[in-house]
């Protein structure tokens, strides 16, 4: 898709981070913008900022977890603007730690959001891209979590490499039916958002006991706010998101020279060797001045 004026976009997780970046430069591309959010306060104010730029925006409040919501969203974005051009499929939270540490409500949480929200837009909003006939685009986030594991959160790393799959399982589904309709994978780096603050979205039936954070936890969790305070500004991901679309690019890397990390894996897989934590070329490409 290259033309983008009057088109109809519907980001979810858009009230937030890299979602209300996308969002921004739908309305400034001149597109109408459907922002879906879990959260009501944060959707209320991204929808009033958005119209204040000038744009024709819907908010619908949606837990991409929950199916029913999802073909809620694709309802109202139909009976509101007719068409749906461009899906961008965002929403996305973080919990858990290793995979048998991590609570069962970790795990129902995190695929629910990451995987269940994703497989939804797709699952919904496909068919009817397809019926529409014509050129369209759907952007699912991943993460650098998808293409690498480290050693934090076995729930958003397992969903995060699902998302890629699934989104190259479509990608070359759609190529095989020479389909207007083409797919990009987002694969971002740190970026500067909210997702420190991920719990604040998470369900009551799905809380965690409270425990007491352990000293190292509590220090890992300061290092990664100061990580994301300092990391890259959404607005460029935004940028990037876009310019894919346009080049009908599948890869979406906010951060390509962390490539160094996943050719470290790439290497190690194909001479059948163990894998090997990758954080440490990570934090020395994320070092000011690199
Ligand atoms: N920030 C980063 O460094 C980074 C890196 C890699 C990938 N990502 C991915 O980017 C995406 C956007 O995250 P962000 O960093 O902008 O974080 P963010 O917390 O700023 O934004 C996420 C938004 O998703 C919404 N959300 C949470 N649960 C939801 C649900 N069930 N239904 C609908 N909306 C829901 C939140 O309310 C919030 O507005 C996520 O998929 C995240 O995993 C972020």
């Amino acid at each position: 898709m290259k033309e983008f004026k009057g088109k109809v976009a519907v980001i979810t997780g858009a009230a937030s981070g890299i979602g209300r970046a996308i969002a921004e430069r739908c309305v400034s591309e001149g597109m109408n913008a459907v922002l879906a959010d879990v959260d009501e306060a944060s959707l209320a104010r991204a929808e009033s900022e958005l119209k204040a730029l000038g744009g024709d925006v819907l908010a619908v409040r949606t837990d991409v977890a929950r199916r029913k919501d999802v073909e809620q969203l694709a309802r109202q974005t139909l009976d509101a603007f007719g068409q749906v051009h461009l899906l961008v499929n965002n929403a996305g939270v973080g919990a858990g730690g290793s995979a048998w540490e991590a609570t069962w409500n970790d795990w129902d949480w995190v695929i629910g959001v990451n995987l269940w929200g994703v497989i939804h837009g797709v699952k919904v909003f496909t068919p009817l891209m397809l019926k529409q006939n014509v050129e369209c685009h759907i952007v699912n986030t991943s993460s650098a979590a998808g293409l690498l594991v480290g050693g934090g959160s076995a729930p958003y790393a397992t969903t995060k490499h699902a998302v890629v799959a699934l989104s190259e399982s479509l990608y070359l589904a759609l190529e095989q039916r020479k389909s207007l309709v083409k797919v990009s994978v987002l694969c971002p780096g740190l970026v500067r958002t909210n997702i420190a603050d991920s719990e604040l979205h998470r369900p009551s039936d799905l809380k965690n006991e409270p425990v007491e954070m352990s000293a190292e936890m509590q220090a890992g969790l300061k290092m990664f706010r100061a990580a994301i305070d300092a990391a890259m500004p959404p607005a460029q991901v935004a940028g990037a998101v876009f310019d894919a679309i346009r080049n009908e690019q599948f890869y979406i890397l906010s951060h390509p020279e962390w490539l160094e990390a996943v050719q470290m894996r790439t290497d190690k897989l194909l001479r059948m060797e163990n894998p090997q934590n990758p954080t440490a070329i990570v934090m020395r490409l994320i070092k000011p001045g690199n």
